[in-house]
């Protein structure tokens, strides 16, 4: 029996992180060690004492039956608590979703506010799950595209009046996934009063929070006045607090959308594991310090990459925030695609290509700062010889 996947599924582009899969294959095979800069998840390891709330909480057998939609009260209360201390802003518990990883919770988000055929206007070059969750979901994107030369921020005046008018929503994030951008104070003002007069929701992914380096702020798009009424913001504990594969995430603002989120999350999933709750609740209540020295340690990185960068004299802006580096390849290299497959087969090294970003992302390649310094600098070097063979 043939078994056909359904239109939406054959509308959304292969994921190209499983082609990068097979190429890692055959450099394995070649014998080569692999030195993996594509991957975005943190490898500084977990937030210790959330590991140690975890253990305790999930040698208890009482922890391990169905939860309750809402969480935890403990977790609400922290988060609630955490948006003031960290960002200055009152939030109300109830408009906090809880969600088992903020990717499936911003895929859902299209199903909440949406319906097939609708308009959702969305960032380019951008984290790849934005634009194949929307196909999924069967909407029409407006792509907003990002440039350099406006910091990669998004020119919201090029927006034609008639798309913002019937979009369901705009999707931001800063710090921004790939580019390394950060946002400002007055540009999240700006936003929020384009939202109003457009009556578009703004929903902003803050899933690299406070990873933002010489002295810009980390910032809520919730903290401007009134953001409360047209945005909703999406925080993860992936990041800062190493917990990626906790699954665990949360959204909170605009009272309806998060309404709507929190329906749409009962028929797809049936609560976050209550040692999850409890080290997320750790992590918000006394993580603080620990968060600061991961940032100081990806700073360091950063520095140590954009040296060696100078020294390859690949020209390159430092990124304000995020753990990436966003890489025009210099003229001569062959596009982005072939140039990290050629990286990875002969030097073992993984970056991955901007178009796996978006159309936006052709002739870049993204760089995470997540392996160690010894292994930056090692992989830096492949990277220039292949590089340098190349022209
Ligand atoms: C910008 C951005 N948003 C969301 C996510 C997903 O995070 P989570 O682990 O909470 O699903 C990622 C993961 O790489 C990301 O880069």
């Amino acid at each position: 029996m043939e078994v056909i996947p359904s239109r939406r599924l054959t509308a959304v582009k292969p994921y190209i992180f499983s082609e990068i899969a097979l190429w890692r294959k055959a450099a394995e095979a070649k014998g080569l060690e692999v030195i993996d800069l594509g991957r975005g998840g943190p490898d500084l390891g977990p937030y210790g004492e959330a590991v140690e709330e975890l253990a305790v909480t999930a040698a208890d057998p009482a922890k391990y039956s169905y939860t309750p939609y809402t969480g935890s009260p403990e977790l609400l209360v922290a988060i609630v608590r955490w948006f003031s201390r960290r960002f200055s802003v009152d939030i109300a518990g109830d408009d906090v979703a809880l969600l088992p990883g903020s990717k499936g919770g911003l895929s859902r988000l299209n199903l909440a506010l949406a319906d097939p055929h609708d308009t959702v206007i969305l960032p380019d070059p951008a984290f790849p799950s934005y634009a194949s969750a929307a196909a999924v979901a069967g909407l029409e994107v407006y792509r907003l595209e990002l440039k350099s030369e406006l910091g990669w921020h998004p020119d919201l005046a090029g927006i034609p009046e008639e798309v913002a008018e019937r979009a369901r929503f705009i999707l931001l994030n800063y710090p921004n996934n790939p580019t390394g951008s950060v946002t400002t104070e007055s540009l999240l003002t700006e936003l929020v009063s384009w939202a109003r007069r457009t009556r578009t929701l703004v929903v902003y992914d803050n899933a690299y929070q406070f990873v933002t380096y010489d002295g810009n702020e980390p910032l809520s798009i919730l903290s401007v006045p009134g953001a409360e009424e047209v945005a909703v913001e999406f925080h993860t504990f992936s990041k800062v607090y190493g917990m990626a594969g906790v699954r665990i995430a949360f959204a909170a603002g605009h009272s309806q959308a998060i309404a709507a989120l929190k329906k749409i999350e009962v028929f797809y999933q049936a609560g976050i594991f209550a040692p999850s709750l409890a080290a997320a609740t750790v992590a918000l209540n006394e993580g603080d310090a620990a968060v600061a020295d991961a940032v100081a340690v990806y700073l360091d990185r950063r520095e140590t990459v954009s040296a060696l960068l100078d020294g390859m004299g690949w020209q390159h802006e430092k990124p304000g925030g995020a753990t990436y580096f966003w890489l025009k390849l210099p003229g001569g290299k062959g596009e982005d695609v072939a140039f990290c497959r050629g990286l990875l087969e002969t030097t073992g090294v993984v970056l991955t290509p901007g178009s796996a970003f978006g159309e936006a992302g052709r002739g870049y390649v993204r760089l995470s700062l997540t392996q160690p310094r010894e292994r930056l600098e090692r992989a830096l070097e492949l990277i220039g010889k292949y590089s340098g063979e190349r022209e």
